[in-house]
């Protein structure tokens, strides 16, 4: 398999990276997750100008929409898949080890690029809904930048695992945010409940289409902080993301929220299948 690094098209066990990449040294970049269904990158617009954003929010130069959309077509028509990931990475570029970063240009970024098969959630995990635990936000105050220091998020997934649980819910004074990587709602009596874009999320992509889609169905949708209680009180929950889908919740620090998941996140994911050409 081919991937995308710098320029060239490299087989995968021949890519490399200096140790002096200030991806590696600092996490010193960003990056993007596109779900590609049948071959067509689902909402390739909106993430890109997502990227754009997470690189003026970190002051990184250097990358032209044509350089990633040619190297997007080419990796999607090598590796042909009814779902696949294409995993977008940038980090400031090759320097000797220094925290002071370049001026913007000064160097070129380090642009990693691929495509890879991905299975479709299994069908029993969205029947049964998934079991989440609830830890403390301590990441940054910047986090809709989509940076690739993601060490919060890696040790709360982990401690997710560990409670035997699969996804962590970050709660930031009292109020939940998000989870690791997905976005998170709760349905209480028909409506939808969601946290506000603010700087303490990222703004997903899914969470955007989800609420479009649910408005043109009829759901009202309200973007508002909430409160630990209301997700244990709430008729239903579930995640969005990018390769999460819809994905139902159903069980809350140990709170049972249902013994199945919910008519309205199985509705909205077959809304969100419509959305990507899927049925
Ligand atoms: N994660 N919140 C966080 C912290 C995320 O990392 C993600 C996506 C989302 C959902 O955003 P979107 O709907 O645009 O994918 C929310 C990607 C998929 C990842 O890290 O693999």
């Amino acid at each position: 398999m081919h991937v995308y690094l710098n320029g060239q098209f490299v087989e995968e066990s021949q890519a490399a990276v200096s140790i002096d990449d200030r991806g590696f040294l600092f996490a010193d970049g960003v990056y993007e997750v596109v779900h590609i269904y049948r071959g067509k990158p689902f909402e390739w617009d909106r993430h890109l100008a997502r990227l754009h954003r997470s690189m003026a929010g970190i002051g990184l130069e250097g990358v032209s929409d044509h350089e990633l959309e040619e190297a997007r077509d080419r990796l999607i028509h090598e590796n042909p898949a009814d779902e696949a990931a294409l995993y977008i990475q940038i980090t400031r570029g090759t320097q000797r080890r220094t925290h002071a970063p370049p001026a913007p240009g000064a160097i070129p970024p380090t642009v990693l690029m691929w495509v890879r098969a991905v299975e479709p959630i299994a069908a029993e995990k969205v029947a049964q809904g998934i079991a989440v635990i609830t830890v403390p936000d301590d990441r940054w105050a910047k986090v809709w930048i989509k940076t690739i220091g993601l060490l919060p998020n890696v040790l709360a997934k982990g401690k997710a695992i560990e409670a035997g649980a699969f996804e962590a819910i970050f709660v930031r004074d009292g109020m939940v945010t998000e989870a690791t990587s997905a976005n998170l709602f709760r349905v209480k009596d028909g409506i939808l409940y969601t946290a506000p874009v603010t700087n303490y999320i990222l703004p997903g992509i899914t969470r955007q289409v989800v609420i479009e889609v649910a408005r043109q169905a009829g759901y009202s949708v309200v973007e508002e902080p909430f409160p630990v209680d209301d997700l244990y009180r709430a008729d239903e929950a579930f995640l969005t993301g990018t390769l999460t889908e819809v994905l139902p919740i159903t069980r809350v620090d140990g709170h049972s929220i249902g013994e199945a998941s919910g008519p309205v996140a199985r509705h909205l994911l077959s809304l969100l299948h419509q959305q990507a050409g899927l049925v």
